[in-house]
């Protein structure tokens, strides 16, 4: 452990309370000046430190950014954001970054994660926009041992184990959009973007992208947004620590992915369903500029839409974007 992550953590063991500059700076091992640049540093990284040249040092606010080091705190997983986090304050975009460290021999388990996203990206080569400090972009390495043709699957997965997380501390009425939104009273909280690598016939690596709106308000989506997305703030009336969110969907996600890959996907998608707000529903489905209408009749365990049509014939959909007609 690095020493700012030391007095970091005396400092937190000390929260809301003094602690001198001369204990830190013998419980460090360096001297108190060493300790006073590493204070000013950590207050540059948002903590809330007060200074007193006679009572010390005071923690009294953590910082609101996605630091490593908030993140690796008390986490519970085991290989999901444990060692190799990757952070910036703007970034392309999250998926990018992950995709050149995944091909340069990045370990499963590596995340990325930025504050900002100048070119972020969705589903179809749409963006994905959000603004700095407000939410969450990050993109997860894996290199599953499951057939290619199951990672579609992951993205299902994914929409679970992050509805799961936000379920565990909100009770908003959250729905999955088949394949990869959540949405809450018909607006967009999330969205999610798996890209592939492949070698021969086998994966290579594989990167989840999510996209979530936490402590939006709602004049912090832009014009274009506006009227379609939503955030966890704007639901709830509260704001939410980002990084107590991101821990917690690394939890979830984690559980989900080891035992997806022993036990097969069916426990997933039965979830899935029943967060799901789709089946029995009449929807319209655009793919490749193709508009095809029917009623959803289930998802099929390897994750397909299927549609009975309005010649009651059964239409089975790898992809597309879903509008619900009837509600
Ligand atoms: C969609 O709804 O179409 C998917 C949106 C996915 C956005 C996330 S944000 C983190 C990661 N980096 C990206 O560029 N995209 C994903």
């Amino acid at each position: 452990m690095n020493t700012r992550k030391k007095l970091l953590l005396e400092l937190k063991k000390t929260f809301g309370e003094n602690i001198s500059g001369e204990i830190l700076s013998s419980k460090l091992n360096i001297s108190r000046t060493a300790v006073s640049k590493h204070i000013s540093i950590l207050k540059k990284s948002g903590y809330d430190i007060q200074s007193s040249p006679k009572k010390g040092y005071r923690l009294t606010a953590l910082s609101n950014l996605l630091l490593p080091d908030e993140i690796t705190d008390n986490i519970k997983t085991s290989v999901f954001g444990r060692k190799d986090i990757f952070y910036f304050d703007t970034i392309d975009s999250t998926n990018n970054k992950a995709k050149e460290l995944a091909a340069g021999g990045a370990p499963e388990g590596s995340i990325v994660i930025a504050e900002q996203q100048s070119a972020g990206r969705g589903r179809k080569g749409r963006s994905w926009l959000s603004s700095s400090g407000e939410g969450l972009c990050i993109s997860l390495i894996l290199r599953p041992i499951i057939p290619p043709t199951e990672v579609s699957k992951l993205t299902l997965m994914t929409a679970v184990a992050i509805s799961e997380a936000l379920l565990n501390f909100t009770d908003i009425e959250l729905k999955i959009k088949w394949p990869n939104d959540i949405l809450v009273n018909g607006k967009k909280l999330a969205g999610i973007l798996t890209e592939m690598s492949m070698e021969v016939d086998a994966i290579d690596y594989v990167i989840v992208g999510l996209g979530l709106n936490i402590n939006s308000k709602k004049s912090s989506f832009s014009d274009e947004v506006k009227e379609i997305a939503t955030s966890i703030q704007i639901e709830t009336g509260n704001v939410f620590s980002r990084a107590m969110i991101v821990k917690l969907f690394l939890s979830w996600f984690e559980k989900l992915y080891f035992e997806v890959q022993e036990k097969g996907f069916h426990t997933i998608i039965k979830r899935w369903k029943e967060l799901s707000n789709i089946i029995g529903k009449k929807v319209s489905v655009n793919e490749a500029g193709q508009t095809l209408i029917g009623t959803v009749k289930d998802i099929a365990e390897d994750g397909t839409l299927i549609l009975i049509d309005v010649n009651k014939q059964i239409q089975k959909i790898i992809s597309g974007d879903v509008i619900i007609i009837d509600d």
